[in-house]
């Protein structure tokens, strides 16, 4: 009989070490038939023969070699039935790896037990792991207080301990559906009723896990596929392209218009390539597929494919998250790190903590980084913009991970986007994209013809600096080698396009904004485009390339001191600028990024 996906719910089971995880999961086991005929008894021979007492959590490892007969557990997880359904347990050894697991999705729990011991009571790790259910995502919570034999079944231990811990749970919005007293040894409150708890008239430990709800497929959510892969038809003369990933929420129909964030391009859907499912013509949540478009755009891997008409996620290169740190080493400042959404991986740094959260007792602490286990509500900035959603929405595209020299070293939820310099403009190019009336000629087609990659340079320098002719020189030898090329200096944008901005500091940002429009149609005709400008920096180098694909932009400074904190691909001394060479070296640096296909005689 096959699984629906209606009648199999995954759990986790967290709690503070040795509150009795192990032994509640073997008694579940045990009571519920699920285990292996001759098991229990095999288990507690065994451990006769080897005069040690029997626990139930050795059963858990006893099935590890049960290869053979059916496998019933693998690494942590643990596959039993109810009369309801099928249950996989995840036995989260490490919370850690549990929270790794669950962050890049190797894992998902609709629901969790959480264990706390009757006799030591609410522990750190209780509390941490509260923390950690919640920030996840994992509303359906059940806290089993166990060993409540330790205690004589006493009635007022379990009522203060689930005082205490309701306190803190509703603090982080969380609200167990049940506490239930319990004894994993003894089997009391597991899977039946026990006379030693009369006082207690709730559910079971069996009957809590058939009350969770199966969470509905996100099929009404807006459409959201993170871009995995652009394959190309190989069928000769078929210069389509299946846009291929896993969507995450909602359901995209053939005739859809679809739009990739973070460039805002968009084409309408022509048809559905679905895995094993011929002739369907949408995809949705939960599915592995892909599209083709009507109009062959340049779409690549990292890109989030959403519906036109729908909500639409955040685009942004500053957000507010929550971060949950594993590695050894602290997260520090200035530090470039990656992070990983959906199928996007850009470069990323930790610019501002806000406050670590003491995560067992939700107090705050002061610190300049963020150590290991250390929650901390912290602000990030990507080099590139990133389409995300938040948490509160669609928390699937709000996770990320964090990795540092190809490891998980953090992870977490996107609580806010940010506003930064860039994001009005970014809010415009979006638009910009999303409006834009494209010719009949692609962009590949054109670049195919002149043999080069569209590309930016821009030259900048001192006030003083001579820019423009070393702009014209460059322009001149493009030419000769027979390159499509043109040079634009800022003064020609400010007097014809900038006609109506006075010019003064607060300007500056404008006019480069509009010389980055300017620099966009001509890079769209497949020009290579060079610009001079005086003390451009940082942020108006942000503002380009918030407008033109940062990967064609080359920045050259002229002069020997540079003067602003812009970035340079090159930078040309005084005495190198008298000379043939610096003409040269800009155009090894275009080869280098790929600007000219070939060698041309
Ligand atoms: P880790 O996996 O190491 O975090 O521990 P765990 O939470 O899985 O605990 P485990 O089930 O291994 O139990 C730890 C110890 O507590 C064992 O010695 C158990 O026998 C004991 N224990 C578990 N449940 C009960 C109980 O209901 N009553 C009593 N008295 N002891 C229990
Ligand atoms: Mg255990």
């Amino acid at each position: 009989m096959s699984i629906t996906e209606q009648d199999q719910m995954n759990i986790v089971i967290v709690g503070h070490v040795d509150h009795g995880k192990s032994t509640v999961i073997g008694r579940l086991l045990a009571d519920t038939g699920s285990l292996p005929d001759g098991k229990l008894e095999s288990v507690k021979e065994n451990c006769k023969r080897n005069s040690k007492p029997f626990e139930y959590a050795f059963l858990l490892d006893a099935l590890k070699d049960e290869q053979a007969q059916g496998i019933t557990i693998d690494a942590a997880r643990v596959f039993f039935k109810s009369d309801k359904r099928h249950y996989i347990i995840i036995d989260a050894p490490g919370h850690i790896e549990f929270l790794k697991n669950m962050i890049t999705g190797a894992s998902r729990a609709e629901a969790a037990l959480l264990v706390i011991d009757a006799a030591e009571g609410v522990q750190e790790n209780s509390r941490r792991h509260g923390y950690m259910l919640s920030m996840l995502g994992i509303k359906q919570v059940v806290v089993l207080v166990n060993k409540m034999d330790l205690v004589e079944y006493d009635e007022k231990v379990f009522n203060a301990i689930q005082k205490e811990y309701n306190e803190f749970l509703s603090k982080i919005g969380l609200k167990p559906a049940a506490y239930i007293p319990v004894s994993g040894m003894n089997g009391v409150n597991i899977a039946g009723k026990n006379s030693e708890t009369s006082w207690f008239d709730g559910m079971n430990v069996l009957e809590a896990l058939d009350m969770f709800q199966v969470e509905a497929a996100p099929h009404d959510k807006p459409f959201r596929m993170p871009v995995q892969d652009v394959y190309k038809f190989t069928r000769f003369g078929d210069n389509r392209r299946i846009i291929a990933g896993t969507v995450e929420t909602g359901r995209l129909h053939k005739g859809d218009t679809v739009m990739f964030l973070p460039s805002g391009k968009k084409s309408v859907v022509d048809s559905i390539e679905a895995v094993h499912k011929d002739g369907q013509d949408f995809i949705e949540s939960g599915m592995a597929g892909g599209f083709t478009l009507a109009e062959q755009i340049y779409v690549t891997r990292g890109e989030m494919a959403v519906k036109v008409g729908e909500a639409y996620p955040e685009v942004s290169t500053t957000f507010q998250v929550s971060l949950f740190w594993l590695a050894h080493q602290p997260m520090v400042e200035k530090k470039e790190y990656f992070i990983k959404i959906g199928t996007s991986k850009v470069a990323v740094k930790l610019e501002k903590i806000n406050g670590i959260i003491d995560a067992s007792n939700l107090g705050s602490l002061e610190k300049n980084q963020v150590e290991r286990h250390d929650v901390a509500d912290c602000t990030l900035v990507t080099q590139k913009a990133l389409a995300f959603d938040l948490s509160d929405e669609i928390s699937a595209t709000s996770r990320f991970v964090i990795i540092d020299n190809y490891e998980i070293t953090g992870g977490g939820i996107i609580r806010k986007s940010v506003e930064n310099t860039t994001s009005d403009i970014r809010n415009h190019i979006q638009i910009r994209n999303y409006k834009w009336e494209k010719g009949s000629v692609t962009m590949a087609r054109r670049a195919e013809r002149l043999c080069q990659r569209p590309t930016l340079v821009i030259i900048t320098g001192g006030k003083e600096q001579d820019k423009k002719t070393l702009a014209k020189s460059l322009e001149e030898k493009l030419f000769e080698d027979g390159r499509y090329v043109y040079y634009l200096g800022i003064g020609n944008v400010k007097y014809g396009v900038d006609a109506d901005l006075v010019e003064n500091k607060q300007n500056g940002r404008e006019h480069v904004r509009r010389l980055a429009e300017v620099a966009h149609i001509v890079l769209d005709l497949g020009a290579v485009l060079i610009v001079t400008a005086s003390d451009l920096d940082q942020e108006h180098l942000e503002v380009i390339k918030a407008s033109i694909n940062p990967e064609v932009i080359q920045t050259i400074w002229v002069g020997n001191e540079v003067t602003t904190d812009i970035q340079n691909d090159l930078h040309i001394l005084d005495d190198e600028l008298e000379t043939t060479d610096c003409v040269a070296r800009i155009k090894e640096n275009l080869q280098d990024i790929g600007t000219f296909f070939k060698v041309w005689n």
